[in-house]
């Protein structure tokens, strides 16, 4: 299964994302099974690395933030078996921007969360060093969500 991530920058969400689902199929053996990356609805950081504050924030819990910016590119659409954006502003573009026909099943990553109140994970990019926490207080119930839905044992 081909897992795509989705954000507006590429540097700070889905990133971030990419690799708390790193971790979780390291630490159940599934790297067989499902194959990562990100992207975003922006070119705006185009090969930039994760943004400096999501990689202190997701060290200290272990994880590894490795990709590189790039903007989602319509042949995502086919690659990908599933495409999760972290924001409904980011998902309506994906809808937009889908070719008809496209294999790619669209969700908000937060719609696997199994008991957030919320939909969208918040941007943290112009906020303080809280809403990195925030962001990965998300993702991690939600991604292990993902993976108990889509992966079975
Ligand atoms: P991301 O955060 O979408 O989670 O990567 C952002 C990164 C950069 C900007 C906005 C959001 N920006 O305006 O440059």
């Amino acid at each position: 299964m081909r897992v795509l991530c989705v954000c507006l920058g590429n540097i700070c969400r889905s990133p971030a994302a990419e690799a708390v689902f790193e971790k979780l199929i390291a630490e159940r053996g599934l790297h067989q099974r499902v194959e990562l990356d990100s992207a975003g609805t922006s070119g705006w950081h185009r090969g930039a690395p994760a943004d400096s504050r999501m990689q202190a924030a997701g060290q200290k819990r272990g994880l590894i933030l490795r990709s590189r910016s790039r903007p989602v590119d319509p042949v995502d659409f086919e690659l990908f078996d599933h495409i999760l954006a972290m924001d409904s502003d980011n998902l309506a573009w994906l809808q937009a921007e889908k070719p008809g026909g496209s294999r790619a099943q669209l969700s908000l990553i937060l719609d696997w969360h199994p008991a957030s109140e919320i939909r969208n994970v918040p941007d943290p990019y112009y906020g303080g060093a809280q809403g990195f926490e925030h962001v990965l207080d998300l993702l991690e119930p939600a991604c292990a969500g993902f993976l108990d839905k889509f992966i079975h044992p």
